[in-house]
């Protein structure tokens, strides 16, 4: 049996793994933890919670991303290269590469912002930071539902 009888579906399940975190994670923050925390804390403790959450989640982002980077592109290069692909993957990359610009926004711009004001002690401006983090997680979450669709969907056409 040829290698890549092995490879390629390891790979494809590490990515699927990779992906499950990133996209799943956000709608576990999204419906569960956040909603959670507002009913249950109040601001300081609540503000100071979903900070260190947030921060330990992002470091799980991440590395989601090295790993679908480095096994969505050695399953491109196995299968021929980009030229080779058919529409779904150009899609997923495009979309997958504007997610990974907004989590870059977040984790290097947003982040450090409530982690400045939460250290502070700057309740109203941290609440602020933390809305702008939502919102721009919201948007990551919605485009990678898009791409578990156009991955899925998108080999039938
Ligand atoms: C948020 C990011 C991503 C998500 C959620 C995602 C999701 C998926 C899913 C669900 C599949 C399985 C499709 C199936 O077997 O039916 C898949 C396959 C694949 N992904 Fe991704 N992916 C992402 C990023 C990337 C990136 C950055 C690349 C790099 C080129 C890539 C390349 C591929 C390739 C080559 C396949 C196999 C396609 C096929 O066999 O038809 N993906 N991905």
């Amino acid at each position: 049996m040829p290698v890549h009888a092995f490879t390629t579906p390891l790979l494809l399940c590490l990515h699927l793994l990779a992906a499950a975190l990133w996209v799943g994670g956000m709608a576990t923050f999204h419906f569960a933890v956040r909603p959670a925390a507002v009913e249950t804390l109040e601001p300081p403790q609540r503000l100071r919670m979903l900070c260190q959450a947030l921060g330990r989640f992002f470091r799980w982002v991440a590395a989601a991303i090295v790993l679908l980077l480095a096994t969505g592109f050695s399953m491109v290069q196995m299968a021929g290269g980009m030229g080779a692909m058919r529409w779904h993957v150009h899609a997923m990359l495009g979309i997958a590469l504007l997610m990974m610009v907004i989590f870059g926004v977040v984790y290097r711009r947003r982040y450090p912002q409530l982690q400045e004001k939460v250290a502070a002690s700057d309740w109203k401006a941290a609440a602020a930071a933390l809305a702008g983090i939502r919102q721009l997680v919201f948007i990551n979450l919605l485009l990678g539902v898009a791409v578990f669709v156009i991955a899925v969907v998108g080999r039938a056409w």
